[in-house]
């Protein structure tokens, strides 16, 4: 028997907004953007009736939960469902087991997640507490990206033309870009703070293409937790936090009774890749003092814009906390080596044309030098399920297919084909697993988010170059190493992961920079079940969204919703 603690109800619709620069149709959820927070326990399970009142496919992602036994609801189109078709309806059971801490959800078709998303706070067991001073105010804040253009055609121009996508117009916090932005000054999102006390902030990044810094003038940040896992206690002046990562920050109100600002901008390391130089700002007022509104807040020192030192500055201090009530259990004994690398490709444009991406190609990305096309109408999950064949290969490879000097500066061309194809990589139940995910410098090496549907992970290692398999697991952190399920690949570097793989069903793992992924750099997983019933996946719910074939149709306009 399921025992459900909450249910709750989440509206997608386009509507129009005014709040920013553009009036133009949105999706929003609830009526808000961002979307509501959910707020729920470690360990309870709820259900999140998702209705779909707008006019395009929808999914919805958990980003984070691990949905132990029950891919069924996970979200990714394509990968564990086929859409919730405009004016349908899917009753989401998401449940949560081990996180705690800050998570969120978005949509996961086509760009969608854009302005379809919002945080998930997990709040500690009814009886325990935090692992540090219970704050006096929680404060989620949203990092977002906004284009003044539909985000529908960014998405189907960088479909169309092959070329990169067009730049964003902001960075936003909380919805709003901040008064240093020419939109909407009176709405930019302020934070009274009391002098003396300390408030939690649950960061956020659901920005579409940038990994960002983000800090407070003159304050400290002390980074408790990401990803709903807590690390010790780290102070730092700045954060880095990748698309898909969240972050538990307590700020401490210490300073002289003014206004601050709190700031993000990017981090991009590739080269003559242009991108949004904007940055973003919100407001910490003190209370207690008349601050007449004339006075301008001051701006917090971030790094630059491709200062990739700074960039792994903090994953480097990331630590578990790895004592009684938070143990961790880092497989040492690694049945599963594989080693995936990340690249940026290009791919011939289609049928003699010419494509906007380098020397009239189209760009393409790829892992281990497949570059990930979705299925079409149907699913990986429920082909798995069914034993339906022809959705989906079971050969995706454990080792790249060409081994060659990856973050070389000068790469042979030749190499930056992929194939394009829909493989799967199967791991028999509760082994362990390491995968290194290796950088690569084809065509323009730069940092990759890369997430893990399904899992959580502990990021075991990290370098500059290419991975060492005999030096670089020397110096592995297998003693409190953060446990996350988003991890940023450095710039020409790798990231080294473990886990154990303990949980049965279909998950997708891909890089979290929109335009990647749309590119391909992606691949699924097939976790095999146990041998014990309670060891395998649990049966799909009745109510799955169903193959989309008449959408085809209703975006032709031959066919029109009731
Ligand atoms: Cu946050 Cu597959 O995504
Ligand atoms: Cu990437």
């Amino acid at each position: 028997m399921d025992i459900i603690d909450q249910i709750i109800r989440l509206m997608v619709r386009d509507a129009p907004y005014t709040k920013l620069c553009s009036t133009k149709n949105i999706l929003t959820v609830n009526g808000q953007f961002p979307g509501p927070t959910l707020y729920v326990n470690k360990g309870e399970t709820i259900i999140v009736d998702v209705y779909n009142r707008a006019n395009y496919n929808i999914t919805i992602h958990w980003h984070g939960v691990n949905q132990p036994r029950y891919p069924w609801s996970d979200g990714p189109e394509y990968i564990t469902q086929c859409p919730i078709l405009p004016g349908g309806k899917f009753s989401q059971k998401v449940i949560l087991s081990e996180e705690e801490g800050t998570l969120w959800w978005h949509a996961h078709s086509d760009w969608s997640r854009a302005t379809v998303h919002g945080a998930i706070v997990v709040k500690p067991k009814p009886g325990t507490t935090y692992p540090f001073p219970r704050p006096h105010k929680e404060v989620p804040i949203i990092l977002g990206e906004w284009w003044k253009k539909d985000v529908v055609e960014v998405y189907n121009e960088l479909r169309r033309t092959g070329g990169d996508a067009a730049i964003s117009d902001a960075y936003t916090i909380n919805g709003q870009p901040g008064d240093r932005h020419p939109c909407s000054k009176n709405e930019t999102f302020k934070l009274k703070v009391d002098y003396g006390k300390t408030y939690l902030l649950r960061i956020v990044n659901a920005a579409v293409q940038n990994v960002l810094f983000f800090a407070i003038a003159k304050h400290k940040l002390t980074v408790v937790g990401t990803d709903g896992s807590y690390v010790k206690p780290v102070t730092v002046d700045y954060i880095t936090i990748s698309p898909g990562q969240t972050m538990d920050v307590l700020l401490e109100a210490n300073q002289a009774l003014d206004r601050y600002y709190m700031a993000a901008r990017a981090y991009s390391s590739a080269a003559n890749v242009s991108f949004n130089e904007n940055t973003t700002t919100a407001i910490v007022e003190y209370k207690g003092k008349h601050i007449p509104s004339s006075t301008t807040a001051l701006l917090p020192l971030l790094p630059a814009f491709n200062d990739t030192n700074a960039s792994v500055n903090l994953l480097s201090q990331l630590r578990s906390l790895a004592d009684d009530e938070h143990p961790i259990d880092v497989p040492l004994d690694i049945s599963t080596n594989l080693f995936f690398t990340t690249s940026v490709n290009t791919l011939p444009c289609a049928n003699g044309s010419t494509c906007a991406g380098p020397n009239g190609n189209r760009l393409s990305a790829s892992m281990n030098n497949i570059s990930f096309e979705l299925p079409s109408n149907n699913n990986i999950l429920r082909a798995y399920y069914n034993n339906i064949s022809g959705v989906y290969g079971e050969n995706f490879p454990d080792v790249p297919p060409l081994l060659f000097d990856f973050t070389a500066d000068n790469i042979p061309s030749f190499l930056n084909t992929p194939s394009v194809a829909t493989e799967v990589n199967v791991l028999e139940y509760n082994s362990t697993v390491e995968i290194v995910l290796q950088g690569t410098n084809l065509l323009a090496g730069t940092e990759h988010p890369i997430h893990l549907h399904g899992y959580s992970f502990y990021v075991v290692g990290w370098g500059f170059g290419n991975f060492d398999k005999d030096k670089d697991p020397l110096s592995y952190n297998l003693v409190d190493p953060p446990y996350q399920n988003t991890v940023a690949i450095p710039k020409n570097g790798w990231t080294a992961i473990r886990f154990r793989a303990k949980n049965p069903g279909v998950w997708f793992m891909h890089c979290h920079l929109d335009r990647h992924v749309t590119w391909g750099m992606a691949m699924t997983f097939i976790v095999k079940n146990g041998n014990n019933p309670q060891d395998q996946m649990l049966p799909p719910p009745l109510d799955m969204p169903k193959l989309n074939t008449y959408v085809d149709e209703l975006e032709k306009g031959e066919v029109k919703l009731p």
